[in-house]
């Protein structure tokens, strides 16, 4: 009984635990919301992720693009004062982090799987695009990848609204299922 016991406490501090021990997290510089910009603003996605002329992927937006709007406060928040005060007065980019960020040896292109694949956004990113919070980023504290390459369990990675993996198994098992085959060397640099 006191080893079951024992045992069971080990499990639960592990299980709480752990992940704090192992992941470093730190909060989105902004409180930004997608939600609140597609709703007031009437913003499509192509305004802030854009494709460049050249088919390379902006993928984050620079601050010029949120400056064109929010030169002066365009509402009453706090959170669109301080992001003004903070980053667009003194012309200071966001330390922005990007959850599906991949390790510096994998290759991956926007404009394959969107234009020419037809992928939807949320088949890989879940749904970020339509959130109205910002997440904290997690960073492996080892390996220095994001938590959302291989950190989710398989009961967070199942829940309802869960941002899918973007482990290298993710990758091949979507492949697999479009009849698509790679060598190591077309996903590795
Ligand atoms: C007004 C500008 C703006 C618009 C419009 C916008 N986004 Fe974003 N988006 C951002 C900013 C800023 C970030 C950086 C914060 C972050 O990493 O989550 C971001 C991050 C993201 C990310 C997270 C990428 C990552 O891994 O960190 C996804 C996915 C995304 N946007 C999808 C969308 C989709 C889908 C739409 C359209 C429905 C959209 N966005 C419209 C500004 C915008
Ligand atoms: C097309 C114009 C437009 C662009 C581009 C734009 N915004 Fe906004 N933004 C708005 C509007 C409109 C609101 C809502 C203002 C209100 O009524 O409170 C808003 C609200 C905000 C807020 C307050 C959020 C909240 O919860 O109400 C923040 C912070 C913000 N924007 C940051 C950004 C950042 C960062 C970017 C660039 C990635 C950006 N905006 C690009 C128009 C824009
Ligand atoms: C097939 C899966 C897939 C699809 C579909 C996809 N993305 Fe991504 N996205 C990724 C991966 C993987 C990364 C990380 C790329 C890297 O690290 O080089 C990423 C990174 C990003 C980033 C961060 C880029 C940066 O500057 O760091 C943004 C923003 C983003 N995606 C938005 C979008 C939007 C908007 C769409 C829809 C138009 C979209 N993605 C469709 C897989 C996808
Ligand atoms: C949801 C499905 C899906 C996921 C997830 C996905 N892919 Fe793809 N991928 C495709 C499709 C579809 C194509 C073929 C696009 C075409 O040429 O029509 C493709 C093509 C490719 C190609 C060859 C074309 C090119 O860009 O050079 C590479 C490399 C690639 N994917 C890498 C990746 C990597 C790396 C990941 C994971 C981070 C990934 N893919 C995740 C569906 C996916
Ligand atoms: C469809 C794209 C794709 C193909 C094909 C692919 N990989 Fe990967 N690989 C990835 C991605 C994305 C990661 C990073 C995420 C992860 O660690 O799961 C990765 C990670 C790895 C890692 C771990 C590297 C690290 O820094 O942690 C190794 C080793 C690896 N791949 C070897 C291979 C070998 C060997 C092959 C050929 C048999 C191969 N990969 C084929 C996408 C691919």
């Amino acid at each position: 009984m006191p080893f079951l016991a024992g045992a069971l406490a080990a499990l639960g501090a592990g299980w709480v635990g752990f992940p704090h021990a192992i992941y470093k997290s730190r909060p989105q510089p902004v409180d930004f919301s997608h939600k609140v910009h597609a709703e007031k603003a009437g913003t499509k996605c192509e305004d802030c992720h854009a494709f460049r002329e050249d088919g390379t992927f902006a993928g984050i937006p620079s601050l010029s693009t949120c400056a064109a709007c929010h030169a002066a406060p365009m509402g009453t928040t706090a959170a669109e004062k301080n992001f003004i005060d903070a980053y667009v007065t003194p012309n200071r980019e966001p330390d922005w982090a990007s959850y599906a960020q991949q390790p510096e040896n994998v290759f991956f292109s926007h404009i394959t799987h969107v234009k020419l694949g037809q992928l939807k956004c949320e088949q890989c990113h879940g749904d970020q695009g339509a959130s109205d919070k910002l997440r904290p980023y997690q960073v492996d504290r080892i390996s220095g990848y994001s938590r959302d390459i291989w950190g989710r369990t398989l009961f967070q990675s199942k829940a309802a609204g869960a941002v899918p993996g973007m482990k290298m198994d993710d990758c091949v098992d979507c492949h697999r299922k479009q009849g698509l085959s790679h060598s190591c060397l077309d996903c590795h640099k």
